[in-house]
């Protein structure tokens, strides 16, 4: 029987949250911080994180559960801004100086691009000094021809049983660095374990490594081979009344598999991560 993949769990926006929502100050994705900042300077904000805290609370449960993810559903796409501000904002910070060339917390994602490195299993914002822990995925545009185009969330601790986390990633992988800036040569380099505190994975950025000797890199190909052939993972549909948010320290994404690029649009806000290290 071919494997259905499982379901992320899925918390609608409490009815009392909606009405705060509604006047949200940004409709547009590029007015996203601004309209966070707005928000605080109202009051806005203040009231929803007060009456939005047993919200914040179930979020915070499911997002450390096995799927490492959640979906957040609400009543209007309209709101989708607001939606994906709030969970940001519930979850941590997002006003640390975005970096020039690496970006910064809020960016628009078209699905299906020119090189689809999206549609493997990755970790985001691998060449940032710290990857954001959460990602939160928001619908902009729709594709009519896409059916059910699903978001892949892979738990680290679903890549084998005997990996519980990337903490037991087999030690030649937490010690040995990889270099993940070898696109940006303008940047000061970063090297960072694959299996470190925050555990990195971009398949396009780890050619030179997988091509070694060393034992790390015999890991590195044998981390590979699982991640193609892995036997269950979570899915979620970032629809129009749904917004998507997953762990990125804590599980690998993809996104849907399909072959040409596409209208599709997506929202993206990174919350809890550092692009660059402030300028001395
Ligand atoms: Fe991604």
């Amino acid at each position: 029987m071919p494997f259905t993949p499982l379901a992320v769990p899925d918390l609608p926006v409490p009815a009392d949250l909606v009405p705060l929502l509604t006047g949200w100050p940004a409709a547009a994705s590029p007015e996203l911080l601004k309209g966070l900042h707005v928000a605080r300077d109202t009051g806005l904000l203040a009231r929803l994180r007060a009456d939005g805290e047993v919200f914040r609370t179930d979020l915070r449960e499911a997002l450390a559960g096995p799927a490492r993810s959640a979906t957040v559903s609400f009543p209007r796409a309209a709101l989708t801004v607001a939606v994906v501000s709030m969970v940001g904002d519930l979850l941590g910070r997002y006003d640390l100086p975005a970096g020039t060339t690496l970006g910064g917390p809020v960016s628009e994602v078209p699905t299906g691009g020119v090189d689809r490195y999206e549609q493997a299993w990755h970790t985001d914002s691998t060449p940032w000094l710290r990857p954001n822990r959460w990602s939160v995925l928001g619908l902009l545009r729709e594709d009519p021809a896409l059916h059910e185009p699903a978001t892949g969330v892979l738990p680290w601790s679903l890549v084998d049983e005997h990996w519980e986390g990337a903490g037991a990633l087999p030690a030649a992988l937490r010690e040995e660095h990889v270099s993940w800036r070898e696109r940006y040569p303008r940047l000061e380099p970063l090297h960072a374990p694959v299996g470190g505190t925050v555990p990195r994975w971009f398949r396009p950025a780890l050619d030179a490594f997988l091509g070694g000797d060393t034992p790390a890199a015999g890991a590195g190909r044998e981390l590979e081979r699982r991640l193609a052939a892995v036997p269950r993972w979570y899915e979620a549909v970032v629809a129009p009344t749904r917004v998507l948010v997953f762990d990125n320290h804590a599980a690998l994404h993809r996104g849907p598999a399909i072959a040409r690029p596409s209208a599709r649009t997506l929202l993206r806000f990174k919350v809890d991560g550092v692009p660059e290290a402030p300028p001395r």
